[in-house]
This record gives structure tokens, C-alpha cells and sequence, in this order.
């Protein structure tokens, strides 16, 4: 991976989870721990990117050289995003975003009482299909954690969100994905697909990025 692979470009990540508040103290989030995304946004730094990372709350320390906004929902993260837009050349899509929030925020916290509650739960928007739609739309990728039949899901999300690529992996398996420090992943595009085989999550982000800045160059 020759540094300066992406040099001059400027590169948008998301990255965490997302947190939706259900009242003053609650919410409902996930156990996405941001480190894929992070590692791409370090290694996109050191391959010559100006990186800016959209994050939801995570425990991880921002690295160095990267523009780091932090944000809390789904609807802050797309605002986020969508404020980069102009100047953005490259969209990853790494966050494990809510696909829903409570219907409203209670404005105190919400007290115990009988032995069953109704939450009422809408769709969030979908951070990275927006992205994609847009008429100046950057080269857009996304991510697909799948426990089953991985190459139809994550086929099927590509062309869906309109992506120019998307990168899947298996969450079933354990020593992989979700807050592990190592990943495993295919990388699809209309082009065909490529295997990356388990390794640390960041020599995979130097390699992930390696194969979509050749991509980008032969726009
Ligand atoms: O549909 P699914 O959630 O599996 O798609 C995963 C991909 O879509 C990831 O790249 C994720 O960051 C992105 N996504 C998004 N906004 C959402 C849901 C998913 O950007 N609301």
C-alpha cells in the first residue's frame, strides 16, 4: 500500500454505534465499537487523505490528524454527513446505525409501573443510501454484517443503496466483526468480489483502502 495512494483526497467516514434516546437517562443502542471504522480512518490518513470521522459514542481515542465529529443519533450522524457532502470524495459507511428510535423522546425520565410498556419505534433514515442518491455523490461504501447467506445480503444491499461498493462480513463467527480486534471480510463491487482472510483490523483497513483507492483512480 503506497502511502500517498490517497493524497489529495478527502475522505468521510461513519463509525460506532448510534444511541437513541428513549428519555433524560435511557436509549437504545448497539455493541459496535467503532474500531473498523477507526482503523480506516487512521489508515486513510497515512495513505495522504484529508479524513474527517463522523462518530457515535465509542472508547477509542481520536487519531491523530483527522477532523473527529462526534454525534450521538442516527438523525445527528446523517446531519453530519450530509454537511460534508460538497467536499467529499470518499464515503465509508462503518457505523452499526439504529435502523430505529422511539417515536418521541420522553422529556422525563419515564417512571416504572405495570408489568408490561409499549415502546413505538420509526425507521431511521438510512445514512448511506442518502448519500448515495445524491447527484454529486462521492464514491460511496458501505458495510454488511450478515450471520447467513452473506454474498446474496450483501449483493443485494449494493445495489439497493445504490453503492459502488460494499463490504460484508459474518457476524456469527465470534473471533471476527463486532468489537473484535481482528476482521474478516469480502469486499463486492459490480466488478466482482475479493476475499480478505482474517486479520488485524487495522492491516485490513491499509488493504481495504489500498483496493478502493484503484478504484477510485480508474474513475
Ligand atoms: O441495511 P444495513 O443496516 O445492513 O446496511 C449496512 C450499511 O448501511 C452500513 O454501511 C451502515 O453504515 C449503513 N447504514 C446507514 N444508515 C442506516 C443503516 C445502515 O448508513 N440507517
Amino acid at each position: 500500500f503506497t502511502t500517498g495512494a490517497l493524497a489529495g483526497k478527502r475522505v468521510v467516514i461513519t463509525a460506532g454505534p448510534t444511541r437513541e434516546a428513549l428519555d433524560p437517562v435511557r436509549y437504545i443502542s448497539n455493541h459496535s465499537s467503532g474500531k473498523m471504522g477507526y482503523a480506516l480512518a487512521r489508515a486513510a490518513q497515512e495513505a495522504g487523505a484529508e479524513v474527517t470521522l463522523i462518530s457515535g459514542p465509542v472508547h477509542l481515542p481520536a487519531p491523530d490528524r483527522v477532523t473527529l465529529v462526534s454525534v450521538v443519533s442516527a438523525t445527528d450522524m446523517l446531519a453530519a454527513a450530509l454537511a460534508t457532502l460538497e467536499h467529499c470524495d470518499l464515503f465509508i459507511a462503518s457505523a452499526a446505525v439504529a435502523d430505529y428510535r422511539p417515536a418521541t423522546i420522553a422529556e422525563q425520565k419515564i417512571k416504572k409501573a405495570g408489568d408490561e410498556i409499549q415502546l413505538t419505534l420509526v425507521k431511521n433514515p438510512d445514512i448511506v443510501a442518502t448519500i448515495a442518491q445524491h447527484k454529486n455523490r462521492p464514491f460511496t461504501v458501505g458495510f454488511a454484517a450478515e450471520t447467513n447467506d452473506v454474498d446474496a445480503y450483501a449483493r443485494a444491499k449494493l445495489e439497493r443503496k445504490n453503492l459502488d461498493m460494499i463490504i460484508a462480513n459474518d457476524v456469527s463467527r465470534q473471533d471476527i466483526g463486532f468489537g473484535a480486534d481482528d476482521n474478516a471480510v469480502t469486499l463486492y463491487s459490480k466488478h466482482g468480489s475479493t476475499e480478505f482472510t482474517v486479520m488485524n483490523k487495522a492491516l485490513l483497513a491499509r488493504q481495504l483502502l489500498a483496493a478502493i483507492a484503484i478504484q477510485l483512480a480508474v474513475l
